[in-house]
């Protein structure tokens, strides 16, 4: 395992579209588990593959910070959303860079697994929140584009940690 350089904002490549796994290989697996550990390391919720620079629809979300595995999705698509809520946003690519943003309360999301089973994930709140936020990444799109006007925030503190995606 080892930890990956994550792109920042200005990087072209957060603008970029993903493209669809074709073929899940020990390469990806140990792009899943760098991504992961990054993730852990930067105290992150979520992260894309886009974000240490490899244009491949992957995600992965830790909400919980219990010790239970993040959840890893390949190809991930929203089926289903409900609701609307606001949430106070961040990113890995932007640090110490918040805003509200309205997203679904609920979706159910389609995705593939590490063993490339198809999969079904349910998520409200922050894990939808999580979900949103990982999959508009994926499609070059990043909070500050969707954000309400006027709130974003400069916040030099650790406080803010567990919502940057
Ligand atoms: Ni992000």
């Amino acid at each position: 395992m080892a930890l990956r350089e994550i792109r920042l904002e200005g990087d072209e490549i957060l603008r970029k579209k993903s493209k669809t796994v074709e073929v899940i290989d020990d390469k990806i697996k140990e792009l899943i588990r760098d991504m992961d550990e990054t993730m852990h390391s930067a105290n992150g919720v979520g992260i894309s593959a886009v974000q240490v620079g490899i244009l491949k629809r992957i995600i992965v979300i830790d909400v919980n910070y219990d010790g239970s595995p993040s959840l890893k999705l390949i190809n991930p698509e929203i089926i289903k959303k409900k609701g609307s809520e606001e949430f106070q946003e961040g990113c890995l690519s932007f640090p110490n860079k918040f805003a509200k943003v309205i997203r679904p309360s609920e979706v159910v999301v389609k995705a593939l697994n590490e063993e490339g089973k198809s999969i079904t994930v349910k998520g409200k709140g922050l894990l939808a929140e999580a979900l949103c936020h990982e999959i508009d990444h994926l499609n070059g799109i990043l909070f500050i584009d969707i954000m309400e006007q006027g709130t974003l925030e400069y916040i030099d503190n650790d406080q803010n940690d567990s919502s940057k995606k």
